[in-house]
């Protein structure tokens, strides 16, 4: 082959490698991930010897290589530059083959300027790529925000519509049930009635909490005995099914201000949460303790735990992953309202089969009210 033979050949390749390159990139469906290891299959046939070839990129920790990249024996690199940052590297290198000293192997000056080409358009559009998902990030937290604000208002309607008759019928139930004139089967069916008037209730409470239409009451209390008095009700009925409770608290815990009724739910929501996720029974430990400005209410369970999916949505109202009729999807909705409005923060960890840790820190001062 003659040389200008040779350069034409060299230059479709790499016009090639260029033109594959700019596809993938506008692929719209393709996130950064997809793209780098599309870039490093396509780069080494742009190369003189492609059967040799082998390319890597790093950005941080992240890296792709083809197969064989760690037998390369020559390599030429080029950087990623973002707004003159430097971020990562391209590089391509060729595999020497058995039996040859690899002399005759050298880089053209053709594929050192296709390397920089590609290390520069890669910036580019991964460029474009991380704004554009950051964008739709921030879409999806303030969709979240309105969705809150609107399960909020709807709730509140609601619950303040349905409280009011949801009243009348437990109140009848319950004067016909005094009147005592009913034979076996009709006080069965009225017990049911009166039974499904009160998980109605609750469920009601619930909303009304989560849509902050309860008013607080705030006092000074002392979360150490909140914990005692709830575990002291609710010790005995989870040991028969294998679950021990045991507590950590903090003998030097100091007082804050906090609704207590609403410290308590928070607490029982929580609890309920770790003995559900517990069907084999298991270990919840319940802790609390100080840490600078804040005291914190910590959970832990030996459950199943959550995938990171399940994990990111758990404080969506209404999100449960319970059969029908055994959730609402609301308890952490309401301990995430309960917690905001004592300007609080929830930290979340949870392994899948393993458990999950929920952290309640609340602030030892009060900020000034919104
Ligand atoms: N300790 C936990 N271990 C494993 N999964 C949990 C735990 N706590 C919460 N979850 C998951 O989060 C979901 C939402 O919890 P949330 O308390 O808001 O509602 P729920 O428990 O399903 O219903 P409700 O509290 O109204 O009975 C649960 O359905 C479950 O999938
Ligand atoms: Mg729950």
């Amino acid at each position: 082959m003659n040389s200008s033979d040779f350069k034409l050949r060299e230059r479709v390749k790499e016009l090639n490698c260029l033109y594959s390159l700019s596809k993938v990139a506008f692929e719209s469906k393709n996130n950064i991930d997809t793209i780098i290891q599309k870039t490093i299959e396509i780069l080494p046939e742009a190369m003189q010897y492609p059967k040799l070839a082998e390319a890597s990129i790093s950005i941080g920790q992240n890296d792709h290589a083809t197969a064989r990249f760690n037998r390369i024996k020559r390599m030429i690199e080029a950087e990623l530059v973002i707004d003159g940052r430097k971020y990562g590297k391209v590089k391509v290198g060729y595999r020497i083959p058995a039996g040859s000293d690899g002399k005759k192997i050298a880089f053209l000056q053709e594929e050192r300027s296709l390397l920089k080409t590609v290390a520069r358009e890669l910036s580019l559009v991964l460029n474009r790529i991380s704004i554009e998902e950051d964008k739709a990030k921030l879409q999806i937290q303030l969709q979240h925000v309105e969705r809150l604000a609107f399960v909020g208002e709807l709730s509140a309607g609601i619950a303040h519509e349905l409280n009011e008759p949801l009243g009348r019928v437990l109140g009848f139930a319950q004067l016909i049930k005094k009147a005592g004139s009913l034979n076996e089967q009709q006080s069965e069916d009225l017990e049911r009635i009166i039974k499904a008037s009160l998980y109605s209730r609750e469920i009601i409470k619930k909303l009304m909490i989560f849509s902050r239409q309860m008013p607080q009451q705030i006092t000074k209390v002392n979360l150490n005995s909140i914990v005692e008095n709830i575990l002291y009700f609710i010790d005995v009925r989870f040991q028969s099914r294998g679950i021990t409770i045991t507590k950590q608290l903090d003998p030097a815990l100091p007082e804050i201000h906090a609704d207590e009724v609403q410290m308590s739910q928070v607490l029982v929501n929580l609890i309920t949460n770790s003995v559900y996720a517990m069907p084999k029974g298991g270990e919840i430990t319940v802790t609390t303790r100080r840490r600078d400005s804040a005291i914190s209410l910590i959970v832990k369970d030996t459950g199943t735990g959550m995938t990171p999916e399940i994990k990111s949505k758990i404080f969506e109202p209404f999100f449960t992953t319970k059969p029908v009729g055994q959730g609402t999807g609301l308890g952490l909705s309401v301990v995430q309202g309960i917690v905001d409005s004592h300007k609080g923060k929830i930290l979340v960890n949870s392994t899948i089969n393993q458990g999950s840790k929920f952290e309640i820190q609340l602030p030892l001062k009060q900020g000034r009210k919104k």
